[in-house]
């Protein structure tokens, strides 16, 4: 079992990923108010936590590295730091790159998802923090087997998915997204080759999405002219 996975995201009419880089909302709408209905629709959700990839949670976490001596040989296996029945933070970071100084990030519980690989240093690191981890097989490559964990050891039962672009982008590749919530700005980035909400980063003339279908169960338009659009997605066998 895994959780239900809801990858939530906000984007331009282009696709594309950095609201910084959209252009201004028109006279008499309020940049406030869109920029608030990303976090109001994330709270209606009633998510167990947030997944996010190892990028996105560095800007988010903002921790600095630090040198644990002598840190003892830990044995590959899931470690519930202190999560006092928080949701959860997840960063899928498989080479254990990513540093907190703490147990949280807005509040939420640290759960990195790890490769084995990672140093015995950096899970010290984690421990010392409060943080969890648990571990996505040798490479950290293994994210079906790290989402099962999420539930068996955190008993998660729906995650939304946050980006960036190449998370979500393996996310698909792995079928392993559920649901798409795509807020659309009423913005425009327009340069060709900034990132998008689903970035694959994998070999030229791979489809991540071959095999899964789109159906559309929800279309609003929010207040400031932004649309929210749901597709549960539909998967063929195999
Ligand atoms: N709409 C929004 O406002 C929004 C939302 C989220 C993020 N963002 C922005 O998106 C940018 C980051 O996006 P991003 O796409 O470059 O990075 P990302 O998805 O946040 O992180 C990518 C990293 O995840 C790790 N990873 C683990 N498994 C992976 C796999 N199977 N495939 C690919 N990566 C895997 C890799 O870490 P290693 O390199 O350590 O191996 C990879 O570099 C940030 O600037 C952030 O601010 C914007």
């Amino acid at each position: 079992m895994r959780p239900y996975i809801i990858c939530h995201m906000g984007t331009s009419i282009d696709g594309r990923l950095h609201p910084s880089r959209f252009t201004r909302a028109a006279a008499g709408i309020s940049a406030d108010v869109l920029r608030g209905h990303y976090e109001k629709i994330h709270e209606g959700f009633e998510a167990d936590g947030w997944i996010v990839g190892r990028k996105t949670m560095s800007e988010m976490a903002k921790g600095t590295e630090r040198s644990i001596a002598d840190a003892p040989k830990l044995p590959r296996q899931a470690h519930v730091g202190e999560r006092q029945g928080r949701k959860l933070a997840v960063a899928i970071d498989p080479s254990g790159r990513a540093h907190y100084g703490k147990d949280n990030v807005g509040g939420d519980h640290v759960v990195a998802v790890l490769g084995e690989h990672v140093t015995d240093a950096y899970l010290a690191e984690l421990r010392e923090d409060g943080a969890s981890y648990v571990f996505a097989g040798a490479k950290g490559d293994d994210l079906s087997r790290a989402m099962a964990q999420l539930a068996a050891v955190f008993g998660a039962r729906k995650l939304l998915l946050e980006g960036g672009g190449r998370i979500n982008g393996a996310f698909l590749k792995h079928r392993l997204i559920d649901e798409f919530s795509t807020l659309i700005w009423p913005a425009v980035d327009g340069v060709a080759g900034t990132q998008s909400i689903v970035d694959y980063d994998g070999p030229e003339g791979d489809r991540p999405g071959a095999g899964q279908s789109l159906r559309l169960t929800h279309c609003e338009t929010l207040e400031g002219g932004m649309i929210w659009l749901r597709h549960a997605v539909e998967r063929a066998p195999g």
